[in-house]
């Protein structure tokens, strides 16, 4: 095992896309940022100077921090925020998994322009469980305002009103031509005759999207850094903060071919509806030769992304078991909705909450870790509701009590190694929405889903238990449910949030507190030095 290091310079860099140029916060200015290239058992360094006037945090989404939970970067739940002239060393060692991951900033909406690939290959001299391509190509899916995006959710938080949605998708950065404006889009350049690992990553804050490659099929072998059992599609749906390993093999011909990104709102409110364009060129095809066109699949094409997650399975090989948890210790049932609440400083007199079990979590202002970890008492409570407060149905009439909220900073205790049921019951009361559930610290299995209310005499029954898919976001249908399971083996602090960047601004979050186990190898290790202070 190696330590990778690498130097996070957080700067800013004037960026032209759509016809308008702004400044943007960047890693060692580029966007995307840099990628993060390591081996399963490396510890990573990565050194964060920040040399911008926001502070900043930055999340390794994915990466299991056992352990380290200082190292994982929500701002307010695991550290402060890194101000104007400070660096911190995340240090972290990758461990239990391969494949690909991102990384984003944590704090407010910067990981809008502050986001980059984590590549994990096998230990050494490992291969593969597919065959090994030939070459391997990152692909970023992301979103772009021609606004100051921190101005964006600013305004938003003010007024009381859903901010602006996005002026296009990017494609490694790169929108395609809109109206006035031409842009060549992004191109992936390949050969005929050869295998391409392609590793997809979402890093959009607001659109779970679909992708596709015209005139291919891929073959999707790992998710979310767990192998899958291999299957082949024309159609990938990829929410925020997931990813996806496919298989491209190229034609024996020449060719050129569109690849389109277009979002998924199966019930559509406002939603930036822009086709990202990118093309997929072969050698040999000149650049301006026309390309084979395709179609995604439309807006509300709730059928294609269902189809996709129930084809979603562990490879559950003998050397990459799927360790289920078959018996559970917590079983818990969590509503995920966005109501409306009355506020008195808002210029709309009203704003939008998102609330689990009808809590909205308040954000706090000593970090949850530290408070958990010397035991700092006002920071939070551990009385967060295993089941919702106002008992929840689809068919009852009681849309106007399940709006209701409170708040707080309330977090739920698991104890450590205990096994953990948690159904996702989206409520879909006024924004009929799916939202794509993170959950840090741990992948989980997809045990089960299912649209309308979630049974707890039937549903269980119907549970794989042998190969769900390991994952650590999952889209939560909406008005339906999804179950997930895991082991809470791994000590501190974990955020449990919709990585639809708009929904957790407004509350859609909770954290878990496991406990720090007994022995030195069980327990969180003592914070770094440089931990950041308020
Ligand atoms: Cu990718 Cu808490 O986020």
């Amino acid at each position: 095992c190696k330590v990778r290091l690498y130097h996070f310079r957080v700067v800013l860099k004037n960026t032209t896309k759509l016809c308008s140029t702004k400044s943007i916060v960047t890693i060692n200015g580029k966007f995307p940022g840099p990628t993060l290239h390591v081996r399963e058992g490396d510890n990573v360094n990565v050194r964060l100077t920040n040399h911008v006037q926001y502070n900043v945090t930055v999340h390794w989404h994915g990466v299991r921090q056992l352990r380290t939970g200082w190292a994982d970067g929500p701002a307010y739940i695991t550290q402060c925020p890194i101000q104007p002239g400070h660096s911190y060393l995340y240090n972290f060692t990758v461990t239990g998994q391969r494949g690909t991951l991102l990384w984003h900033a944590h704090i407010s909406w910067l990981r809008a322009t502050l986001h980059g690939a984590i590549v994990i290959f096998p230990k050494k001299g490992v291969p593969y469980p597919f065959p090994k391509p030939d070459k391997e190509k990152i692909i970023i899916l992301g979103d772009w305002w021609k606004a100051d995006v921190e101005a964006v959710v600013k305004q938003a938080i003010q007024t009381g009103l859903a901010p602006n949605i996005s002026d296009a998708h990017t494609v490694n950065g790169q929108t395609g031509a809109v109206p006035g404006c031409p842009s060549p889009g992004f191109t992936l350049h390949v050969e005929s005759g050869k295998t391409y690992l392609l590793r997809i990553i979402n890093a959009a804050l607001n659109d779970e999207l679909f992708f596709k490659i015209a005139g291919h099929n891929i073959t999707v072998v790992e998710v979310d850094s767990g192998y899958t059992k291999p299957f082949s599609t024309d159609t990938i749906f990829i929410g925020p903060g997931q990813t996806t390993n496919a298989l491209l093999t190229t034609g024996k011909s020449v060719g050129k071919y569109l690849i389109a990104v277009s979002p998924f709102m199966d019930t559509v409110v406002a939603v930036d509806n822009v086709t990202a364009i990118a093309f997929l060129r072969y050698k040999g095809t000149l650049a301006f030769s026309q390309p084979v066109l395709t179609t995604t699949p439309a807006i509300n094409a709730t059928p294609v992304a269902e189809n996709f997650k129930d084809n979603l399975r562990s490879l559950n090989s003998k050397k990459y078991p799927a360790n289920v948890p078959l018996t559970v210790d917590h079983s818990l049932y969590f509503t995920i909705g966005v109501g409306i609440d009355p506020c008195a400083t808002c210029t709309n007199g009203s704003k939008p909450v998102g609330a689990v079990n009808n809590v909205s979590f308040i954000m706090p202002t000593t970090p949850l870790l530290q408070a958990h970890y010397y035991n700092i008492s006002g920071v939070f409570t551990e009385d967060f509701p295993a089941k919702p407060l106002i008992p929840f149905n689809y068919t009852g009439n009681n849309t106007a009590i399940n709006l209701q909220t409170t708040n707080g900073t309330r977090t739920y205790r698991l104890a450590f190694n205990s096994t953990v049921q948690l159904v996702l019951q989206g409520t879909t009361i006024i924004a009929p929405e799916s939202h794509p559930f993170h959950l840090h610290g741990f992948n989980f299995f997809v045990v089960g889903k299912g649209l309308g209310n979630f049974d707890p005499d039937n549903d269980p029954k119907k549970f794989n238990l042998a190969d769900p898919v390991e994952r650590n976001t999952i889209s939560v249908p909406t008005a339906g449910w999804t179950a997930i399971r895991f082991r809470a083996d791994n000590p501190g602090v974990w955020f449990l949030h919709c990585h639809l960047e708009v929904h957790t601004t407004w509350g859609l979050k909770m954290a878990f507190v496991v406990d720090n186990g007994n022995g030195p190898n069980e327990s969180l290790l003592p914070p770094p030095s440089d931990l950041p202070k308020c």
